[in-house]
């Protein structure tokens, strides 16, 4: 094999916990490319440090090790074993609710891999927040591809999860000043370990508010005066719209901040709704390209919308 484009595919997508099914592992790996799988997955000391799912790693390494004895390999790199046995040993991590996803950057800006730590589970403590959605990675995918349009801006991200667009656009763009916000207590105490365990590499002010749509006012919007506000996956509850849309008309009613709205389709009523209150609520907005991923790894194939919106009645 030695081929490092198949170790760097396998590493990322075992570091974001990509479905195991979609891992096409090759017929042969000559043992030194074993070794290197090795080092960059299970033996990675950052994985060894901020572990992902332990069931996840369990099932990755069982399938290498399966994979390995049933085809054309001669030997399996015994670490393979070794660590299998550590894995299942390990006591059972139901007490543990997160885990970490690793995010590898490339060599772009000061920080190579994010690391975000998250619920091991979709939807817990009553919040959708506590981990990664798909449209967070590809509004973090669109800010990159876009990052003159954001460079020396001010911008407010509403509804921010556990941070991942907002340190990637901290570590790949050049904002004047990032605010990551959400409202759920869980999700933000999350958000700002999250945001410490990168904030020694980042070079752009950046800051966490707590910040309920419901409470964002003339007051709070002047006293940011801000270029852009963002949000991915924040349309999917239409009981969550007016207050969504009274926020983003107050922040975008002044000045020339406009938004960029990144959305998961998961059913379109939902964002037809969302568009009609645009409409009628006085904004304009056109959709935007929504980029092929290329540091992130798509994890499924719901699409996403990404939307540029502005107000129409600014404030004098
Ligand atoms: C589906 S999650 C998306 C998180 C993140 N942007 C992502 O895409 O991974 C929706 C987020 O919106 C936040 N949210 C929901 N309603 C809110 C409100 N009324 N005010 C502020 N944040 C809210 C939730 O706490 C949650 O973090």
């Amino acid at each position: 094999m030695s081929d490092s484009s198949v170790i760097t595919s396998i590493q990322r997508k075992f570091l974001a916990c990509f479905p195991l099914s979609a891992f096409n592992l090759p017929r042969k790996i000559e043992l030194n490319d074993q070794v290197e799988i090795f080092k960059a997955t299970v033996g990675d000391p950052r994985v060894l440090e901020y572990p992902i799912k332990r069931e996840y790693q369990q099932k990755f390494v069982r399938k290498i090790v399966e994979s390995l004895e049933n085809s054309e390999n001669e030997e399996v790199y015994e670490l393979f074993y070794e660590s299998l046995c550590n894995l299942l040993s390990q006591t059972t991590d139901n007490d543990h609710k997160t885990h970490y996803r690793h995010f590898p950057l490339g060599n772009g800006g000061n920080i190579d891999r994010l690391i975000i730590q998250e619920s091991r589970s979709l939807i817990s403590e009553g919040t959708t927040g506590l981990c990664s959605w798909q449209a967070a990675l590809a509004l973090g995918e669109w800010c990159v591809l876009h990052r003159d349009f954001l460079e020396g801006k001010k911008i407010l991200e509403l509804g921010s999860g556990v941070g991942l667009t907002g340190l990637t656009i901290l570590s790949l763009c050049s904002p004047r000043k990032f605010i990551f916000s959400d409202c759920h207590p869980r999700v933000l105490t999350l958000l700002r370990s999250n945001v410490d365990c990168h904030s020694r590499k980042i070079d752009h002010p950046h800051e966490i508010i707590d910040l309920p749509w419901e409470n964002i006012d003339e007051q709070l919007s002047n006293s940011l005066d801000l270029d852009l506000v963002i949000a991915a996956d924040v349309i999917y509850d239409k009981s969550l719209f007016p207050s969504l849309i009274n926020g983003l008309r107050t922040l975008m009613s002044s000045g020339n901040c406009v938004g960029v709205i990144a959305m998961t389709v998961r059913n379109q009523e939902t964002v037809s709704e969302f568009f009609e209150q645009l409409n009628s609520g006085g904004f304009v907005y056109e959709e935007t390209d929504t980029p092929e991923f290329s540091i992130f790894i798509r994890s499924d194939d719901t699409p996403v919308r990404i939307i540029k919106l502005s107000y129409r009645n600014k404030r004098s």
